[in-house]
């Protein structure tokens, strides 16, 4: 990728001169961007926070994050909309999943009140790398929390730093609007009363190698079922899922035990309120997964991915109406949803953040 600056009138650093394939083409890959976001906290208390250039981090060998995983992170992302605003979308249900996930695993929350203030600004440090309206791109950004002193009898760290940081990103799977094949997971993503609700790194490492396995056997996800009963639909390792009825329903699994997807419960809304759907948010029995006309994967990173197929030990579930790309009510939803994000339709009140 050529590295060009543009400066506008005032001297100000504008998006990043690229040529339009380059945005275009852009993967789901961490690239360095000029600006990150630091806040410590030591002795009870968050210090002011800072933007630095430095990329790296220094922490000591015995840090809480590296003995025992104590951390938590968020995604979210910056667009660029038909009118070239800069905009985030729903950043104070960010701010409270990240206090909720650091409470979960005893860490300081970063305070909610600085939470969207410190995305603004690193943002705005880093605006040259959001990708144009219609390049397809978006800036992905990522706020993230973890343990820093030493702690080497298993016990909860005292120090931690919140930081966040953005790179530009494409589509999250290879194939952008191609249906996916999951297959059924013999592994479990989160157990009752565990961690399965929480953004916590510890649930992405231990569903690596359910999708490396997943991945070598030719899917592109997993399916994970409830690990209690194993008869109930839950999410994939970095998704939820939405179902649509063959009488345009839309369905979508509840569970203690899956990610509160900030995606799927806009979709929810934007189905009801903006498409007349009806909508149902409740257990989901994999014995019914046959039934429905559509499914997909909703999640900041995913949007919505189309799953054509799911197989289950061999038994192929195949979904008639996105198939091979996404069904037409899945295509709404991606339609409205997308078209919220990048200022093409009105917004519901305090959903859209402008970036100034
Ligand atoms: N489920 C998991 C496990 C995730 O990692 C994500 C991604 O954040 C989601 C669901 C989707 O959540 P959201 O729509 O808030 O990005
Ligand atoms: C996101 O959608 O932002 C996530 O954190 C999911 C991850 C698999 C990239």
């Amino acid at each position: 990728m050529s590295e060009k600056w543009s400066h506008n009138k005032e001297g100000k650093i504008q998006q990043m001169e690229k040529t339009k394939t380059e945005w275009e083409n852009l993967g789901f890959t961490y690239r360095k961007t000029d600006k990150r976001y630091i806040a410590n906290f030591k002795d009870g208390k968050w210090n002011e926070g800072i933007l630095t250039e430095d990329h790296t981090i220094v922490l000591n060998e015995c840090a809480g994050v590296l003995q025992y995983a104590q951390t938590c992170f968020e995604g979210m992302k910056a667009y660029t909309t038909q009118d070239g605003k800069i905009v985030i979308f729903r950043p104070e249900l960010n701010a409270q999943r990240l206090e909720d996930s650091a409470k979960r695993i005893h860490m300081a929350p970063f305070p909610k009140g600085r939470f969207v203030d410190a995305v603004i600004q690193t943002v705005k440090a880093n605006v040259a790398y959001v990708p144009p309206y219609g390049s397809g791109g978006s800036l992905y950004i990522r706020p993230y929390l973890f343990g820093t002193n030493p702690v080497i009898g298993v016990k909860p760290a005292e120090e931690f730093q919140f930081r966040i940081f953005t790179t530009p990103v494409g589509p999250y799977f290879k194939g952008g609007a191609k249906a996916l094949t999951l297959c059924v997971s013999d592994f479990d993503r989160a157990a009752p009363n565990g961690t399965g609700n929480a953004k916590l790194g510890l649930n992405y490492a231990m569903s690596l190698h359910g999708l490396v396995t997943a991945n070598e056997n030719g899917f592109d996800e997993n399916m994970y079922l409830d690990s209690a009963t194993r008869t109930k639909v839950e999410e994939t390792g970095g998704a939820n899922f939405i179902f649509v009825t063959k009488d345009n329903k839309l369905v979508t699994p509840k569970s203690e035990t899956i990610l509160p997807s900030i995606t799927r419960r806009s979709l929810m809304l934007i189905a009801k309120e903006y498409l007349g759907l009806e909508v149902e948010e409740r257990e989901v029995y994999f014995e019914e997964v046959k039934d429905f006309a559509e499914c997909g994967l909703c999640g900041t990173a995913a949007v919505i991915s189309p799953v054509g197929k799911i197989n289950d030990h061999g038994n192929e579930i195949c979904f008639p109406n996105s198939r091979t790309g996404m069904g037409p009510i899945t295509k709404k939803l991606y339609d409205t949803l997308t078209g919220i994000q990048l200022g093409r339709i009105k917004a519901p009140e305090g959903w859209i953040k402008v970036i100034e």
